[in-house]
């Protein structure tokens, strides 16, 4: 049987054993520090060398970063928000119209990760939308709350610009043309995961999410505006990353890896949930086109730099994904040379 969704807007009182992590793989609350220095990276400030020598140290040293002065308007994210709010907040029962675990479907309303494959599951539910081209797929995205569908329209439309931004910064930081990688990766898919994760009445035995590396090519990150729950694994530790209203946190994700020759890393990262606030975020996901083949410029082979991975399609890549459990190890491994 399936598992249904977590959030009916009825706290639980204990955490159902099925959450429960083996002692060895809990979060460890304890241990994890609050990172007050996740580079900051102001998008709006005129000075496009500064910006990419930025981004360049950014993504060498932590894999993530925040940006803003991003162009993406106050109100378009304060309406993505509230949509997204009040969407959890339907009944379970319209809600349930929307539900599947089958990854394959472009637009569906889940719960914890892969709901078939893992054995303990994640204190989250989740709305999956693709959303590129706009025309094909914004007509399947829910019709209730009816204003969900423009201001989702708006806000992803905004976000794709804000991430062709950053990779060419992020091409152009390794010294290739800024256009290199996102002509390598062709017509971009984009998708979006609105996560809700309510409140649990032991943090300290479960996750969101747990650790995990994205598979796609970018990531952009609305955080909730107040409740912390996002944390990164740098050189070995786990650090918090405080909500910053004004920024998206964005990550290299596995494709950007394969892309820079191991260069830049898709960093290992996590959500974790807290006993009192439900906790919201807004991931959107740029992805390689159909047709693009994953495969370093040739700029940054050679001179005893080997192809560290073997050229690959993101189909490929996106079906061994989701055939895994999101905590194993590291899904690019599999196609190292
Ligand atoms: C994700 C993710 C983190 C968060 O959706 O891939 O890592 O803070 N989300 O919700
Ligand atoms: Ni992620």
């Amino acid at each position: 049987m399936s598992t249904r969704l977590l959030f009916s807007g009825t706290p639980y009182s204990t955490l159902p054993h099925k959450y429960i992590r083996p002692e060895s793989e809990r979060p460890k609350l304890s241990e994890v520090a609050t990172c007050d220095d996740v580079p900051v990276i102001d998008l709006g400030c005129g000075d496009r060398n500064l910006i990419v020598r930025q981004i360049g140290d950014a993504c060498r040293h932590y894999g993530f970063f925040q940006v803003i002065n991003h162009g993406v308007s106050k109100k378009v994210i304060e309406d993505m928000l509230k949509v997204a709010h009040e969407f959890f907040n339907l009944s379970v029962e319209e809600k349930m119209k929307l539900y599947s675990d089958d990854p394959s479907k472009t637009m569906r309303l889940s719960t914890s990760f892969n709901v078939k494959k893992e054995t303990v599951h994640n204190w989250r539910d989740y709305l999956r939308l693709h959303c590129y081209p706009l025309e094909k797929y914004a007509p399947e995205w829910p019709s209730n709350p009816p204003t969900l569908r423009d201001a989702v329209k708006i806000y992803v439309t905004e976000v794709r610009q804000v991430g062709f931004k950053i990779e060419e910064a992020i091409s152009e930081s390794l010294g290739l043309d800024p256009q290199c990688f996102k002509n390598v990766l062709g017509e971009q898919g984009q998708h979006m995961a609105v996560n809700f994760y309510p409140p649990c009445p032991e943090p300290e035995l479960t996750y969101g999410l747990p650790a995990h590396t994205d598979p796609n090519a970018l990531t952009i990150l609305l955080q909730d505006l107040q409740v912390a729950g996002l944390q990164v694994l740098k050189d070995g530790k786990w650090l918090a990353v405080k909500p910053r209203p004004d920024a998206f946190v964005i990550n290299i994700g596995d494709q950007l890896q394969a892309l820079s020759n191991g260069k830049y890393k898709s960093v290992w990262h996590r959500a974790i949930v807290n006993t009192d606030k439900p906790r919201m975020s807004v991931a959107s996901f740029l992805c390689p086109g159909e047709d693009a083949l994953i495969s370093a410029p040739k700029p940054l082979l050679g001179d005893g730099m080997p192809a560290v991975y073997r050229d690959f399609t993101y189909p490929e890549y996106y079906s061994k994904f989701w055939s895994r459990n999101l905590d194993q190890e590291h899904c690019l491994e599999l196609f190292k040379n």
